[in-house]
C-alpha cells in the first residue's frame, strides 16, 4: 500500500483546509492518525462497522480488545452512551483531558467498537488538533495509540509513522504530546468508580473531586472478575521495546545486567556509567512525558536491555509504574 500522507499543522491554530481534508477521510471510512494531549490516536469512524474494523487490521490488535471513542461535545457522550449523574460531573471537573468513562453503550454503536462488550469508553481530548478533527468529522472517532499492538505507544508523529506508516492513509503531525501516558480508564456502571488503567489523570485528582477510586480487586470476586475482562487490553505484556525492560525498584539493587550492553530511564541516577544510553527525568510528569519515547530511542541505540527507575505510586507514577511492569512481562505473562 502507498505511504501514508504526512500533513504539520500549528498545534494552536491548525490549518483548516488540513483538516477538513483529514474529516472526509474519516467521513470515507479511512484511518486517519491524530495527536492527543496523552499519545497519537489512530482514528476512523466509530459507528462505521467497515473502519472500524480497519483499524484493528492496521494495528493487528485483538479483537476482543474494546476501542475508546473520541467526542467533542458531552451531547455526543449523551448519544452514544447511558449518561448518569456521577458521569455529568465527572465529564464537567474532567473533560477535555485524560479521562475515559467506561458507560453502558447504546446501540448507534457497533459491537465491534466495543469489542463486543454492552459498554463503551469514551473521552474528549483537550488537544486542539484532535478536537478540530473531531467536530468537522460530525462523528465521534474510535482510536487506539497509533502503534502496533503491543509496542510503546507514539508520542510523536515519527513513532506513527514507523509502526503505521505503510497501513494508513494520513498522519496529523501535531509535535510530541503534553501528558505521555494514555488517559486514565475508570468504570462508572455500577455505581462506583473502579480503576481499570491508570493514566495521565492521577487517580488523587479523581479523590480530591470527591470520588472513592476503587480497583477490581478492591470488589468482590466475581464483580473484580467481571469487570477484568471488560478491559482486555490491560491483560497482556504491552508497551514493550524489543529488547528486555529490567526494572529497578527503589530500595532494591541495580538489576542484573548479566554482562550486557544496558540503556537506563529514570528519575535516580544509575549507579553505573552509561554514556548516552541513559536518560534522565527531573520530575515524574517529564519521566511520563519521554517514557514510550525513550523505550524507542534506547531500542534504536541497539541496547540489549533496558534498565527502568520504577517510580513511586505518586500521582503520574502509578501509570509509568503500569506501562514498565507491562513491558517487562515476558511474551505471554498475564498480570498476577
Ligand atoms: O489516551 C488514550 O486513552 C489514548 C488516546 C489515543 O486517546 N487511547 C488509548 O486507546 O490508549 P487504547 O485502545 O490503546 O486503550 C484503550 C483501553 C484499553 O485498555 C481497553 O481495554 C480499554 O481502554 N477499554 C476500551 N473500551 C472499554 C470498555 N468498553 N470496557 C472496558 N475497557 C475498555
Ligand atoms: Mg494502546
Amino acid at each position: 500500500m502507498k505511504k501514508a500522507v504526512v500533513y504539520k499543522l500549528d498545534r494552536w491554530n491548525p490549518d483548516e483546509k488540513i483538516i477538513d481534508q483529514a474529516a472526509e477521510e474519516i467521513r470515507k471510512g479511512h484511518l486517519v492518525a491524530f495527536p492527543t494531549e496523552t499519545v497519537y490516536g489512530l482514528g476512523a469512524n466509530a459507528l462505521d462497522e467497515g473502519a472500524v474494523k480497519r483499524i484493528f487490521l492496521a494495528k493487528g490488535r485483538p479483537q476482543d480488545n474494546p476501542l475508546i471513542v473520541h467526542v467533542a461535545t458531552t451531547e455526543t457522550a449523551w448519544e452514544i452512551a447511558c449518561c448518569d449523574d456521577r458521569a455529568l460531573r465527572l465529564m464537567e471537573a474532567f473533560w477535555p483531558g485524560p479521562l475515559t468513562l467506561v458507560m453502558r453503550a447504546k446501540d448507534v454503536v457497533p459491537k465491534v467498537t466495543r469489542g463486543g462488550l454492552d459498554t463503551v469508553a469514551v473521552r474528549m481530548p483537550s488537544h486542539p488538533v484532535a478536537l478540530a478533527l473531531i467536530e468537522a468529522s460530525g462523528v465521534p472517532i474510535a482510536a487506539p495509540s497509533a502503534n502496533t499492538s503491543g509496542r510503546p505507544s507514539p508520542t510523536d508523529a515519527d513513532a506513527v509513522y514507523e509502526d503505521l506508516g505503510d497501513k494508513i492513509e494520513v498522519v496529523l503531525d501535531g509535535g510530541p504530546t503534553d501528558v505521555g501516558v494514555e488517559s486514565t480508564v475508570i468504570d462508572i456502571t455500577e455505581g462506583l468508580a473502579v480503576l481499570l488503567r491508570p493514566g495521565g489523570l492521577p487517580v488523587e485528582a479523581l479523590e480530591n473531586f470527591g470520588e472513592t477510586v476503587l480497583l477490581p480487586e478492591d470488589l468482590s470476586r466475581e464483580k473484580g472478575a467481571t469487570l477484568k475482562k471488560r478491559s482486555p487490553g490491560t491483560r497482556y505484556r504491552h508497551y514493550a521495546p524489543k529488547c528486555k525492560v529490567l526494572l529497578w525498584k527503589a530500595e532494591e539493587d541495580w538489576p542484573d545486567v548479566d554482562g550486557k550492553r544496558v540503556g537506563y530511564m529514570g528519575i535516580r541516577r544509575p549507579p553505573v556509567d552509561l554514556d548516552g544510553d541513559a536518560i534522565l527525568f527531573d520530575s515524574l510528569e517529564n519521566y511520563a512525558r519521554g517514557l514510550f519515547m525513550g523505550l524507542r530511542y534506547l531500542e534504536k541505540r541497539g541496547v540489549e536491555a533496558i534498565v527502568a527507575d520504577y517510580p513511586e505510586k505518586r500521582g503520574v507514577g502509578l501509570a509509568i509504574r503500569d506501562r514498565l511492569y507491562r513491558a517487562s512481562l515476558a511474551e505471554f505473562d498475564e498480570k498476577p
